[in-house]
C-alpha cells in the first residue's frame, strides 16, 4: 500500500467516524506495522553483517579460500556456525526442543556438533571441521580458530559450568582436547594433538599431553634467562686465587725466617688490599681452594 493510499484511508475513516474510535485504531495499527517493519529491517541488516563477518573470517584465515561462492558452498565450519547462530537465538528465548533439533541437523550436515547453549564470539572459524564438538557451557571469544577434531568438552566429573572458556584470538590445533571448566587465555596457541585439563596463561603456546606452555610472550619456556653482561670468568677467578696463594706463601716464608732468627730486611708482602693478614696454608682454604687451581675451577 502506498503512502497516498494510507492518507486516503485515514481521511475516509475520519469522515466515517464522528467519535474518532475507528481512526485511532487504524493509526495504532499503522504504528505497529511500521515498528515491526523497522525491527525486521534492523534484524535483517544485523544478520547480513554477521554472515558477511563470518565469511570474512574464512577469507582472512584460510589462504585456500578463493571466492565468496567457494566460501559459501565449501566450508562446513561456516555452515555449522550458521546452524548454531539460529539454534542459539532460539535457545536464548527458551524455545523447547527446536534448538537441539537444529543443532543435530547441523551435525548431520557438517559433522560438527555445537550445543545450542554454547556462546560463540565474532569471526569464529572452524577449518575442515569434521569431528569438532563444542559443549553446552563453552564460551568462545572473538577471532578464535579451531581445526578438525577439536573438543571443547567436559571431564565428566563436573556439573554446571563444565566446559572451557576460550579467550580472543586463540588457535586450537587439530585433534586437541580441551577438557573441563578451564580458562584458555587470550592469544594462546594450542599445538595439534594436545590435551589441556588446566588453565593456559594468555599469550602462550601450549603443547603435549598434558598440555604445558613451551612458548610464553614469544620466548621459549625452560631456557634460563642468563645475564650475559655478568657471566662468570673461570680463568680470571683462577688467576686471582694463584696470586693470593703466592702472597700467602711469601708471608709464611717471611714468618719462618723471623722465627729462625734470620734477616728481617724483607717485609711481608701484601696484595693490593694491604689489610690482608698472613694466611694459613691449609689445603681447604676456601678463598683459594686447590680444586680451583686444577683446571676445574668452581664458578
Ligand atoms: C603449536 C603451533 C601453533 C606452533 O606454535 P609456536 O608458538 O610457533 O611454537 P613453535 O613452533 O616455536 O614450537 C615450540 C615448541 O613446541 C613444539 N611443538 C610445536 N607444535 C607441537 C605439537 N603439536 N605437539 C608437540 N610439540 C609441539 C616444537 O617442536 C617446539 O619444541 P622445541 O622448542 O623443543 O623445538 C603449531 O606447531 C601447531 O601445532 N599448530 C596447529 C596447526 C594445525 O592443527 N593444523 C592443522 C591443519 S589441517
Amino acid at each position: 500500500m502506498s503512502s497516498g493510499d494510507v492518507d486516503a484511508d485515514r481521511t475516509r475513516l475520519g469522515r466515517d467516524s464522528a467519535s474518532g474510535t475507528r481512526e485511532t485504531f487504524s493509526g495504532d495499527t499503522l504504528e505497529i506495522i511500521r515498528a515491526v517493519a523497522a525491527r525486521l529491517a534492523g534484524l535483517a541488516q544485523k544478520l547480513a553483517d554477521t554472515l558477511a563477518q563470518d565469511m570474512q573470517a574464512v577469507r582472512e584465515r584460510d589462504p585456500a579460500a578463493r571466492s565468496n561462492l567457494e566460501i559459501l558452498t565449501c566450508y562446513p565450519g561456516l555452515h555449522a556456525l550458521w546452524f548454531h547462530r539460529v539454534a542459539h537465538a532460539l535457545w536464548q528465548k527458551d524455545v523447547p526442543l527446536a534448538p537441539r533439533l537444529i543443532s543435530q541437523l547441523g551435525r548431520f550436515v557438517t559433522g560438527i556438533e555445537i550445543h545450542p547453549g554454547a556462546t560463540i564470539g565474532e569471526k569464529f572459524f572452524i577449518d575442515h571441521g569434521a569431528g569438532v564438538v563444542i559443549g553446552e557451557t563453552s564460551e568462545v571469544g572473538d577471532n578464535v580458530t579451531l581445526y578438525q577434531g577439536v573438543t571443547l568438552g567436559g571431564t565428566g566429573k563436573e556439573t554446571g559450568k563444565r566446559h572451557p572458556t576460550v579467550g580472543d584470538n586463540v588457535v586450537v590445533g587439530a585433534h586437541s582436547q580441551l577438557l573441563g571448566s578451564i580458562d584458555v587465555g587470550k592469544d594462546v596457541r594450542v599445538g595439534a594433538g594436545s590435551v589441556l585439563v588446566h588453565d593456559a596463561p594468555p599469550n602462550t603456546t601450549v603443547v603435549g599431553n598434558p598440555g604445558r606452555p613451551v612458548v610464553s610472550e614469544g620466548a621459549k619456556v625452560g631456557i634460563p634467562d642468563i645475564d650475559y653482561t655478568h657471566l662468570p670468568d673461570p680463568m680470571a677467578e683462577a688467576m686471582k686465587c694463584l696470586v693470593r696463594r703466592v702472597v700467602q706463601l711469601e708471608n709464611e716464608v717471611e714468618e719462618l725466617r723471623k722465627s729462625a732468627g734470620g734477616s728481617t730486611a724483607t717485609k711481608p708482602r701484601t696484595t693490593a688490599k694491604k689489610t690482608r693478614p698472613a694466611r694459613s696454608t691449609k689445603a681447604s682454604d676456601d678463598a683459594c681452594d686447590q680444586s680451583r687451581l686444577d683446571g676445574t675451577p668452581e664458578v
